[in-house]
């Protein structure tokens, strides 16, 4: 049985993610049922976190408390990878003892190495280059309010960082066209956006990307790791806020997503989240739904059957 991982979006087959997003709606729906299904009785996840997290951190413990499992918090302060064990090593000692591992850490190639070392699947809770759980989430939102994604337009605005680098992705696996604004400088990679040309389209303002836009996801103008550039990225994001004006450029059904947290009056305007178009506090709740789907998913690929 070949070992899955889920380091980007690109790990998965267009069919295999839409799969898993349908899968999510139904667990969220067991879920809010009060139907119990504990498929994961005896099994364990590990998290490493080596940035700060809220919502990944509790929906995936959650997650695997609702599958019947349990999950460790690992953080590098108090196991030996704070104090330099390699990474390769703590890959093949975790991974013989847990069932599945979740990483949230800065360099990618991090995750890439520890998922070369693993003997369980490994998932990407966000690096500095891509943030592909949240991309479920938000992609499962979009289903469950709109219907389809096919043909859809999307814009991002602001940074071209980790979250705007799995729109990339997630406009090439699901079919959608995706508009970027973003301060000079701070565009997304332009490897990606050179691979990614016939989905991926950078605009010059934010205006231009909302403009007919079906969604409207944003982000901090300065992500975890990146503190010491918050005063200058202030300055230059600043026409790059997302306001209810802008949202009234887009299609008149647009929807507004943010991965959380959020700096009210930074990347978004004061009332932008009470606005009926922002549909956050959804998407923060399917992260929930979407993860579980795929921790199924993955385990069940490693030929693990739903204990009885
Ligand atoms: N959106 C997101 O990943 O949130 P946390 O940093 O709180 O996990
Ligand atoms: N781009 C942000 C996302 C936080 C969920 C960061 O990397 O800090």
């Amino acid at each position: 049985m070949a070992l899955r991982h889920f380091l980007t979006l690109l790990d998965l087959t267009p069919d295999e993610l839409t799969r898993i997003l349908a899968r999510a709606q139904e667990l969220k729906a067991m879920q809010h049922l009060g139907q119990l299904y504990q498929p994961f009785k005896g099994r364990t996840l590990g998290m490493i976190f080596e940035k700060s997290s809220t919502r990944t951190r509790i929906s995936f413990e959650t997650g695997m408390i609702q599958f019947g499992g349990g999950a460790i918090f690992l953080s590098p302060r108090d196991t030996q990878l704070g104090r330099g064990e390699p990474i390769e090593d703590s890959a093949r000692v975790i991974s013989r003892m847990v069932d599945v591992v979740m990483i949230r850490t800065f360099a990618h190639a991090t995750v890439e190495r520890f998922a070369q070392f693993s003997n369980v699947p490994v998932i990407n809770g966000l690096t500095d280059d891509f943030h592909p759980c949240q991309l479920l989430a938000d992609l499962q939102t979009f289903l469950e309010l709109r219907g389809t994604i096919a043909g859809k337009t999307f814009a991002w605005i602001g940074d071209g960082n980790n979250m705007c680098h799995s729109y990339i992705h997630a406009a090439h696996q699901l079919d959608f066209k995706l508009k970027i604004a973003s301060p000079y400088g701070f565009e997304p990679n332009p490897q990606l956006l050179e691979k990614y040309a016939h989905c991926v389209q950078l605009v010059p303002t934010s205006e231009d990307a909302a403009e007919g836009a079906h969604l409207i996801s944003t982000d901090v103008w300065a992500s975890m790791g990146q503190e010491s550039e918050q005063n200058t990225r202030k300055r230059r994001f600043a026409p790059y806020q997302i306001t209810p004006r802008l949202l009234d450029l887009a299609s008149p059904d647009v929807l507004f997503m943010h991965c959380l947290p959020a700096h009210r009056g930074e990347e978004i305007s004061e009332e932008l989240l009470d606005d009926a178009r922002a549909v956050v506090w959804q998407e923060a709740e399917n992260r929930l739904h979407a993860q579980k789907a795929l921790m199924e998913f993955l385990l069940f690929e490693q030929g693990l059957t739903a204990t009885p």
